[in-house]
């Protein structure tokens, strides 16, 4: 039986509804948190998101030549770091539909001098504006919580990847040890909307992170999601207890 996208919680599905679907309040919200989310993300993790990061491009660093899309690249960090590890010619396109974050990512690209190779544009990752085949690899870092299905991300990612090509995505998952699960939990559920609140009056926004991984399938379970959407050799990596997980897969040959 194919696994379907979960529905989200109650009180999220309301607020989804009262803004015109989910796409709609995900944009709004991080077009509202823009400023400090860099900021924010370095606070909630102790600075461990760079490393999650660092992790995840490793798995897809691009040869000479070569060009990836990141979806869902917000302020860049991730097409950022993938420009770090690979070849000095390949090539990066960051996709978002927050114009807000993608300020804030030409800013950072400007100021790095890695404007001429990461490359961002105003998209839709659930309706990719490329060809099939177009991307040796593709990549996305905690995007496809916000998916309005997740499903469909991942065919769209297999759809614009090469046969061959890979795909890494990082996400928050779910801590395996119930005591630590339960310790994380508080942690996740009571201080970091309170965090939001004090650094950027966005205690919504940071409630709705949370909520947003109630429903978020596990590790296993995302990956039978991308099998059924057609990738193969499917395997993730634990960072922090589970706490996040970075599912790697390669597109079947043709
Ligand atoms: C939590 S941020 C992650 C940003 C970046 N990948 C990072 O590593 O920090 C999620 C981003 O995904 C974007 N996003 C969510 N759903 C999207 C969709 N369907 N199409 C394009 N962008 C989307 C949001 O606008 C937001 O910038």
């Amino acid at each position: 039986m194919a696994t379907s996208t979960p529905s989200p919680a109650p009180r999220l599905r309301a607020e989804f509804e009262a803004a015109g679907g989910k796409p709609i309040y995900v944009r709004r919200m991080f077009g509202r948190i823009a400023r400090v989310y860099d900021l924010m993300n370095r606070l909630m993790t102790g600075g461990l998101d760079g490393r999650w990061r660092a992790f995840t491009v490793r798995q897809i660093a691009l040869t000479s030549g070569q060009t990836a899309l990141d979806i869902g690249t917000g302020t860049g960090d991730l097409a950022i770091a993938l420009a770090k590890v690979s070849a000095p010619d390949s090539h990066i396109i960051g996709v978002d539909f927050t114009p807000e974050m993608l300020d804030i990512g030409r800013e950072k690209l400007q100021h790095l001098g890695l404007a001429d190779r990461v490359e961002l544009q105003q998209g839709d990752g659930e309706q990719l504006a490329f060809p099939d085949n177009s991307f040796d690899a593709c990549c996305s870092a905690f995007v496809v919580r916000n998916l309005a299905d997740l499903h469909q991300g991942f065919t769209e990612m297999l759809r614009i990847v090469k046969p061959g090509g890979r795909v890494a995505c990082l996400e928050i998952s779910h801590p395996y040890n119930p005591i630590f699960a339960a310790a994380f939990h508080l942690y996740f559920d009571r201080i970091v909307p309170l965090l939001g609140k004090l650094v950027g009056k966005a205690f919504d926004a940071y409630s709705y992170l949370p909520t947003s991984v109630t429903t978020f399938p596990n590790a296993p379970q995302l990956k039978r999601i991308m099998e059924e959407a057609g990738w193969r050799d499917v395997r993730y990596y634990y960072r922090v207890g589970g706490v996040v997980a970075i599912h790697v897969a390669t597109k079947p040959q043709a």
